[in-house]
């Protein structure tokens, strides 16, 4: 795993090497996987940094956004530039720690105690489904409580609390890493060699602290020669599939046929796949499981071909106080999802006109152009070169649209649930 970079203040341009063609790879690769989301502080200054991979804009560029402040995470898990329950669980701890050390102002442990619970409850909200980013601010809150009442009556220093919050935040992905090796290993035994998958979303290293979830049952039987091949779901209207999923398993060696969602009954049907391996967002107590939009579709097709239909999460993703599926906030989503698509990539100039004219265009910063139909281009100079995020409608203007982003797929559609402590089979 790409573990450590050096301390940028800019966003690196194409630091991440572009997917290989597949047949250039010929053995799985687990070490060449991304990791999203980490820690750095700069030992002069002390100012704590989240470092997170900015997936809004892979795989066409691999830029790593350096957060110095609780916005910042909070804005890079509403962009979705960090995004999966287990990261954003990871996210929230790392966010806490960093608001810790850069942002606080009590000078004591019982008024940080109080401030932090407002910071915890902020970045709790980022979003409301996936149920890892409130669990793992709010057990910071309950760790940070309990190791001041711990310390009592020796009274611990407000400095030994921040390190001792950070130390906590950092176990968070340290915990998802054993968890996800561990799922992959069980849902590896019930593939057989030679075994086709299905998967929607991206359930992998950019999702979690590790190999992913259904993308860990992925590589664990790729690694042991059981994979033959994945089907990988576009995942509309974000296409965390075609951007995300293809590009890890391309960096990963894993062979795979990206189809769009609308493509899954027909590979089912065609008898081109042997099991359906999904993550999750929140698991409900009866077993219903809230998921990427399309999830859903999945899962009824599944049964309709005889398919067996596997949930891959953590056990921090079960949420006993959630009775079933319906008392689940779904997010939705900003329209523009689904009304056009977004585009980002990096110009070259091919003479100095060009430069000299992206020079004029980018001379005061990041330089917003509006096009007709309210589409939008920026551009913005990073080097020798110019960076472009856009959004092009594809869909009349003033259309209504409805853009969940989350669905249920209830307990009895599911095969069995695959946590770190193995195979549950209670559904069908
Ligand atoms: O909107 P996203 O990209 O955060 O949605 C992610 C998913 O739905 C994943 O399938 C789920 O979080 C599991 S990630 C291991």
């Amino acid at each position: 795993m790409n573990d450590e970079s050096a301390i940028s203040e800019e966003p690196a341009v194409g630091n991440i090497a572009a997917p290989q063609a597949e047949s250039s790879v010929s053995k799985v690769n687990l070490d060449a996987l991304p990791k999203a989301i980490w820690f750095e502080r700069d030992a002069t200054s002390g100012v704590a940094e989240v470092r997170i991979i900015d997936q809004t804009r892979l795989p066409m560029q691999g830029d790593v956004l350096c957060c110095r402040t609780l916005e910042a995470v909070e804005t890079a898990i509403k962009t979705l530039a960090v995004r999966g329950a287990p990261a954003l669980g990871i996210a929230a701890g790392l966010a806490l720690a960093v608001w810790s050390f850069n942002e606080c102002t009590e000078t004591e442990p019982q008024g940080y105690l109080v401030a932090l619970e407002t910071a915890a409850e902020r970045i709790a909200s980022a979003r409301p489904t996936a149920v890892n980013l409130q669990r793992e601010a709010q057990r910071l809150v309950v760790f940070a409580h309990e190791f001041v009442a711990k310390a009592a009556p020796k009274t611990s220093s407000l400095d030994e609390l921040k390190e001792a919050v950070l130390k906590h935040a950092l176990s968070i992905a340290k915990t998802d890493e054993a968890h996800c090796k561990a799922i992959g290993k069980a849902g590896a035994t019930l593939l057989k060699k030679g075994a086709k998958v299905l998967t929607i979303c991206n359930t992998g290293a950019l999702a979690t602290g590790s190999i992913g979830t259904a993308l860990g049952v992925v590589y664990t039987a790729s690694a042991q020669e059981k994979l033959e091949h994945v089907w990988v779901c576009e995942t509309r209207p974000v296409n965390q599939g075609s951007r995300l999923t293809a590009w890890e398993l391309a960096t990963a060696g894993v062979p795979y046929t990206l189809i769009s969602d609308s493509m899954a009954a027909s590979v089912m049907a065609k008898g081109w796949v042997d099991a359906v391996f999904v993550g999750a967002d929140r698991i409900c107590a009866n077993g219903d499981v809230a998921n990427k939009i399309g999830t859903l579709s999945l899962a009824i097709l599944a049964k309709h071909h005889n398919i067996p239909f596997y949930v891959c999460a953590p056990s921090s993703t079960i949420d006993a106080e959630t009775k079933t599926g319906a008392e689940v906030d779904i997010e939705q989503r900003d329209p523009r999802e689904l009304a056009g698509f977004t585009a980002t990539g990096v110009i070259l100039p091919q003479n100095a006109q060009q430069t000299t004219a992206f020079d004029i265009l980018t001379e005061a910063g990041l330089c917003e152009l509006t096009l007709r139909n309210g589409q939008q281009l920026a551009l913005e100079r990073k080097g020798g070169a110019y960076a472009f995020d856009a959004w092009f409608a594809t869909t009349p203007s003033g259309v209504q649209i409805y853009n969940p982003c989350f669905d249920i797929t209830p307990a009895e559609l599911i095969t069995g649930i695959i946590t770190e402590d193995g195979v549950d089979g209670a559904g069908r």
